[in-house]
C-alpha cells in the first residue's frame, strides 16, 4: 500500500473507533450546557424524526382494535430485584441469572413478538405539577414509568438496539394523590440507600411489578418513537397507558433526595416533548366502547338480513 493511502487508512480506523468510542459517553444532562437541547450535537440521532417523547393529543389519536396487553410473570418475582442509581435516574432490575422461565413479559396488544423485560426506571419532577415525559393535551404528570422490554428474537437488550423493532416500552402516569401508594413503598423506602450515582440496593421485600401499573390497562396509546436518551436510537414501539397510577408528595420527595451524575438534585430528568413529524398515534378504544360501536355496526346488517 502507499505511504498516503496507509495514513488515510489508519485515520480512518481511528475515526471509527473514536465514533464507537465516543457513542455511549459524552456527558449528557437535563439542564445546563448538555441538556435535551444539546443531545444532537453529540448524539445525531436524538434530532431524527421519530424521536420521542411526544404529546399525545386523544381526539386526534386513531382508534384500533388492539387485541388487550398480555403481560406474563408481572406478578411473581421469585427474588429481590435490584435499586440502581445510573446518574440519570433510578431503575429496578432483575437479579443476573434469572430463571428465563419467570422472566417477565409483554405480548399482544398489537406487538409483532414477545417482548422480555429488562427494567423499569422512573422520571420525576422538582414539583407534582411536571415530571412525566410525555405530556396528555400538553399536561405533565408529577411522574412516568418506564417498563423496557426487548425483542425476543434478539436475546438480549444489547443486543435488541440495533434493531428498528428491538424495544417495547410501557409507559405509566404517576398523578399525586393524598394517600400514599402501598405499591411504591419497596421503593421509596429504601431509595435513601442509593442517593448517589453508581450506588445499589437489593430490594429485601419482594416487589409485584404488575402493582406499579394502573389496574385497568384497557386503554392505551401507540405509536413508533426512539429511546428518550442518548443515543436516542428510534427501535421502540411505545404503549402510553391513558389510566394513570398515583403516589403521594411525601413519596415523590422520596425520589427529589436523589443526586445526578454531576452531584446536583436529580429532579426533571424528563425530556420534553418531541415533534409527532407526520406519525400516527393510535389508541385502543375500551372493549365496551368497542362492542358498543360493534352492535351499532352489525344491527342495521342483521335488520337487512332479516328482511
Ligand atoms: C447477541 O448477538 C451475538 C452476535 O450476533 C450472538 O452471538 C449472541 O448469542 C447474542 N446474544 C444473545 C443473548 O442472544
Ligand atoms: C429488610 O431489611 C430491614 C433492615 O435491614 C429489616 O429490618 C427487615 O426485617 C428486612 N425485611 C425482610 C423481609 O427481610
Ligand atoms: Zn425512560
Amino acid at each position: 500500500m502507499p505511504k498516503e493511502a496507509v495514513g488515510v487508512f489508519s485515520i480512518l480506523i481511528l475515526m471509527a473507533t473514536g465514533i464507537l468510542a465516543s457513542g455511549g459517553s459524552h456527558h449528557w444532562a437535563y439542564s445546563g450546557e448538555d441538556d435535551p437541547a444539546h443531545w444532537y450535537n453529540f448524539y445525531d440521532l436524538c434530532s431524527g424524526n421519530k424521536q420521542s417523547p411526544i404529546d399525545i393529543v386523544p381526539s386526534t389519536a386513531k382508534p384500533q382494535n388492539f387485541l388487550p396487553i398480555h403481560l406474563g410473570n408481572y406478578d411473581t418475582i421469585g427474588k429481590s430485584l435490584t435499586l440502581i442509581n445510573n446518574g440519570h435516574t433510578v431503575l429496578l432490575s432483575l437479579p443476573k441469572n434469572y430463571a428465563d422461565y419467570r422472566m417477565p413479559f409483554v405480548r399482544d396488544g398489537g406487538l409483532t413478538n414477545q417482548f422480555v423485560f429488562a427494567q423499569v426506571h422512573f422520571h420525576w419532577g422538582a414539583e407534582g405539577v411536571r415530571g412525566s415525559e410525555h405530556t396528555v393535551n400538553n399536561k405533565h404528570y408529577a411522574a412516568e414509568l418506564h417498563f423496557v422490554h426487548f425483542n425476543k428474537k434478539y436475546g438480549s437488550l444489547g443486543n435488541a438496539t440495533s434493531h428498528p423493532d428491538g424495544l417495547a416500552v410501557l409507559g405509566v402516569f404517576v398523578e399525586t394523590s393524598k394517600e400514599d401508594n402501598p405499591a411504591f413503598d419497596p421503593i421509596t423506602s429504601v431509595l435513601d440507600h442509593v442517593v448517589h450515582e453508581g450506588h445499589e440496593w437489593e430490594l429485601n421485600e419482594t416487589l409485584s411489578l404488575r402493582d406499579l401499573l394502573p389496574e385497568s390497562l384497557s386503554k392505551f396509546y401507540r405509536y413508533m418513537g426512539s429511546l428518550t436518551t442518548p443515543g436516542c436510537q428510534e427501535i421502540v414501539v411505545w404503549t402510553v397507558f391513558a389510566d394513570p397510577i398515583t403516589a403521594s408528595e411525601s413519596q415523590l420527595a422520596e425520589f427529589r433526595q436523589l443526586l445526578s451524575e454531576d452531584g446536583e438534585l436529580l429532579v426533571n430528568n424528563y425530556r420534553p416533548p418531541q415533534p409527532l413529524m407526520g406519525r400516527t398515534v393510535h389508541v385502543r378504544s375500551s372493549s365496551t366502547k368497542m362492542a358498543a360501536s360493534l352492535v351499532a355496526f352489525l344491527l342495521p346488517i342483521v335488520a337487512v338480513l332479516a328482511l
